[in-house]
Parts: C-alpha cells; sequence; structure tokens
C-alpha cells in the first residue's frame, strides 16, 4: 500500500460509494447477523476502489477474514486502500506497480492460503492453476517466491471462487475446456443483472468519462471508432453518439456487426476506421486489434484507448517499433511521434481507461455487480463440497433477486402477473 496518510480521504469515498450501493448495504446487514463466512479466509484479486472497500466491508461483517490485491497495475486508488488498511484490512496494491510487484501480491493473498478465491481477470484463480500444474513463467516465480513452501496446502484449503470480467470467464472455459479447472468457479460476469448494466453501462459512461478527464478532449463533432461492439463497446458507442460524436464500429462478429448497422451506426474494417478516427477505443478482450498497419494510417493527433480487460488490444510494441520519440505528456497521455512525423497518443498505456484515468463504475451500478459477488461467496459456502468443479452460472434466484432489491431500492414498482395470466402463459390449449 502506498501511503497510510491518504486513509482519512480513502474513508470519505468509501462512505461516498457506500450511500449509493443500497442493495450491498442490505446485504451487508443481513450478513452481520446470520454470519454466513464464519471461519471462512477469502482472497480476492479486484481492482482496489471506493466500491471493492464496500464489498470486502460486507463480506468482513458476515464474518469472513478478507485478503485483497490489485487486479491490474494502475488501477488501484491509493486512498482507498490505506483506509481499508486502517480498518484492518489486509491489502496489497497501490497505482503503478510494476509486474513483479503485481505478482507479489498476488502472492501475499495466496499465502492466507483462501478458502474463496474472487477474480477480476483471473489472475488469482491462474497463478493457483498454473503453480498446481508447475507450469513455468517468470510471474509464477514472483508468486512462488512469496507463498515459499505453500504449493500442496494452497488447493487443499479452495471451495469455490467467482470471476467478474468476461476475460476472466474465458480463461476459466479455457481450463475447463481442457479438463484442467480445479474448484468450481462462479461466473459472476454473465449474470444478467450484471452484464446488461456493468458491461455497457458501467463501461460506457466510466470509459468515456476515463477519456474525457485524461484529455478534455471535445467529443461532439468527432469521429470515434469503436472496436469490438459487445456489451461493453456497444454500452460505449451508444453514449458516444449522445454526446454528439459520430460513431464508427469495427467488428468480427457478423450478428454484432449487423446490430450495429441496424442501430444506426458506420461499419467498417478496421484498415478503412483508421483513416478518419479521431478517437479510437478498444474493448473486445482480444490481442493486437489495433496494430502497425493500422497505426501507418492512422491522422495526426488521434486519441487511442483501451476499455478490455488487458493491455494486449493495441500493440504498444508495434507503436514503440514505429516511433521515433515517445513523449510522456502527463501520468496518463504517452505521445508516440512516428517516423512519418505524426503523433499518436495513447492513454493510460493501454490500459482499463476507466479504471486508470478515471474511477471505474459509478457505484450505483457496481452495487449489482458486488451484491452478485457477495451473494456468489455465500452460495458457495452454503453448497460447499456439492458444486462441480466446473464454470457455473450464478443461480437464477439469486440474480433475480440482485434486480428486485435494486428495483426496490430505486422505489420502482413492478407488475405481478395474476394466477390466471400465469396458467394462461403455461398452457398450450388457447389459440387463435
Ligand atoms: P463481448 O464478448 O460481449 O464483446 C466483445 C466483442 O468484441 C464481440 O462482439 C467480438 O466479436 C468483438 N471482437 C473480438 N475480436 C475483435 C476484433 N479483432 N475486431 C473487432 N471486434 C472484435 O465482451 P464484453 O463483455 O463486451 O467485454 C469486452 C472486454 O471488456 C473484456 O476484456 C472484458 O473483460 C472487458 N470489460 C472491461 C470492463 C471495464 O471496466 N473496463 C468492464 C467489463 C468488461
Ligand atoms: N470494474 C469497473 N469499475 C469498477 C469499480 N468502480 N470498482 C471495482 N471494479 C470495477
Amino acid at each position: 500500500m502506498k501511503d497510510l496518510g491518504l486513509s482519512s480521504i480513502g474513508e470519505k469515498k468509501i462512505y461516498w460509494a457506500e450511500r449509493e450501493m443500497p442493495v450491498l448495504r442490505m446485504i451487508m446487514e443481513r450478513f452481520s447477523k446470520e454470519k454466513p463466512f464464519k471461519n471462512i479466509r477469502i482472497g480476492a484479486c479486484l481492482h482496489i476502489t471506493k466500491e471493492t472497500a464496500v464489498l470486502v466491508k460486507t463480506l468482513r461483517e458476515g464474518g469472513a477474514e478478507v485478503y485483497l490485491c490489485a487486479s491490474n497495475p494502475l488501477s488501484t486508488q491509493d486512498e482507498v486502500a490505506a483506509a481499508l488498511v486502517k480498518d484492518g484490512f489486509n491489502v496489497f496494491g497501490w497505482r503503478g506497480m510494476d509486474q513483479k510487484e503485481y505478482y507479489e501480491c498476488i502472492g501475499h493473498v495466496l499465502a492466507s492460503r483462501p478458502n474463496i478465491t474472487i477474480d477480476d481477470g483471473a489472475d488469482l484463480v491462474t497463478s493457483i492453476h498454473k503453480i498446481k500444474y508447475n507450469i513455468p513463467s517468470r510471474e509464477i516465480t514472483y508468486v512462488k517466491n512469496i507463498i515459499s513452501g505453500l504449493r500442496e496446502e494452497l488447493l487443499e484449503n479452495v471451495i469455490g471462487g467467482s470471476e467478474e470480467t468476461t476475460t476472466g470467464v474465458y480463461r476459466l472455459r479455457s481450463l475447463s475446456r481442457e479438463g484442467k479447472l480445479l474448484y468450481p468457479v462462479i461466473a459472476v460476469n454473465d449474470a444478467l443483472s450484471k452484464s446488461l448494466f456493468d458491461n455497457p453501462i458501467g463501461t460506457g459512461q466510466s470509459a468515456l468519462d476515463g477519456i474525457i478527464r485524461a484529455t478534455n478532449t471535445l467529443i461532439a463533432g468527432k469521429e470515434v471508432v469503436i472496436v469490438g461492439f459487445g456489451r461493453v463497446g456497444s454500452g460505449i458507442a451508444y453514449r458516444a453518439r449522445g454526446l454528439g460524436a459520430r460513431v464508427t464500429i469495427v467488428e468480427v462478429d457478423p450478428i454484432n456487426a449487423l446490430k450495429a448497422v441496424m442501430d444506426g451506426f458506420n461499419v467498417e474494417s478496421m484498415s478503412t476506421a483508421s483513416k478518419h478516427g479521431d478517437i479510437f477505443i478498444t474493448a473486445t478482450g482480444n490481442i493486437n486489434v489495433i496494430r502497425r498497419e493500422h497505426f501507418n494510417l492512422m491522422k495526426d493527433g488521434v486519441l487511442l484507448a483501451n476499455a478490455g480487460h488487458f493491455d494486449v488490444e493495441i500493440s504498444k510494441k508495434d507503436l514503440e517499433e514505429l516511433s521515433i520519440r515517445v513523449e510522456r505528456v502527463t501520468d496518463c497521455i504517452t505521445t508516440y511521434v512516428l517516423k512519418n512525423g505524426r503523433r499518436i497518443n495513447l492513454l493510460a498505456d493501454g490500459r482499463l481507461v476507466n479504471l486508470a484515468c478515471a474511477e471505474g463504475h459509478p457505484s450505483a451500478v457496481m452495487d449489482m455487480s458486488f451484491s452478485l459477488q457477495a451473494l456468489s461467496a455465500e452460495y458457495i459456502v452454503r453448497n460447499r463440497g456439492k458444486l462441480p468443479k466446473e464454470v457455473i452460472n450464478v443461480p437464477r434466484e439469486i440474480d433475480l433477486a440482485v434486480a428486485s432489491l435494486k428495483l426496490k431500492s430505486m422505489g420502482v414498482e413492478l407488475e405481478e402477473l395474476t394466477d390466471e395470466q400465469k396458467k394462461y402463459l403455461e398452457s398450450w390449449h388457447l389459440g387463435t
């Protein structure tokens, strides 16, 4: 953690977030009576934000001992980490960590021998698996140096885990396809009360917030190119259009591309869009979607930002190789001066722009995502030993409960089916 002196600022921010997270507060209240996590250690690898602080407080209220490390080297809000440490939490992370420090922090969380892992991007769960399967890598050496002799005990204690984001779920499904997943993991990302709100609405707003905070650029009238029109990319596209941008979509999936066309967006290949875009935002979860041949076509002064989980979507290697000079403009802007004289501005070193240059999703959206996390952790404990070693969906009743509680907290009324309607919907007798 960077500086304990920041804790009072962090405390106020956590309090601010808590006010916007009524569903999680209700769960916290119940947990504090029922203590579902008595004798449970939870290891979490999440963005260390004020919203994550409310989640870990909820888990502790339920009786858990919580160990938290950063899930991205640039996303930690240092004042929040300080407040959590002052409050007695075990927190490992600060903004601006290098690769070695990042994996050492994962090592510290694993050294606590967690019973439950909570991941955002699957670095915690894949570290456990790489250690177990003896898959060598520099990162794993850093983890092993911290956990020293703990290899076998690591898994003895784990009863299950959960995953927050799309890329993490991809990685888990890959482990599962290879028959290597060693414990049940709940795909919180795929719950409807997460992926219909957090991915499009949360990232839609916070990615643009990050770009605006970093550059103060005017979005209106700009040619904004969104690469990937999935859950995240579509949310960014609608909001960029709402701010007055002319939006172009780049997609590989015919259905999503057609959806973008029918929603009135311009859809093009990456090469065509590269020639006219002013701002490029990647949201694919894929590698090198903007690369050498695209940089060579771009106009002078373009902005590049990434909203996907890892910093692999925009090829930094290609940018460096094409450049005669690299200038650090601010904490969030790096300018690459290409051999052709044009300047390309990369935000947040290609890492998640919403968390590195702004504060991540608003608390009101994280309320649902983290309520699902809290209830999924409770589900894992209550079903200890009964869940398959697979990627598991959030049970439907938990998903519906979170949506219902959110509506209730907003004072929104739900219509109820009459008995006649229920019967009608279940019957095939009545027709034309
Ligand atoms: P998704 O699967 O719904 O969408 C990804 C889209 O990208 C798909 O439509 C896919 O066809 C498209 N795509 C893949 N490769 C492409 C390429 N080369 N060119 C153009 N399009 C391509 O996934 P999602 O839920 O939208 O998540 C996208 C990424 O955002 C993931 O890495 C996820 O983890 C991350 N994410 C980030 C945040 C955040 O806070 N920044 C929040 C949620 C998710
Ligand atoms: N992911 C996106 N926004 C976030 C936030 N505010 N806190 C934790 N994780 C996030």
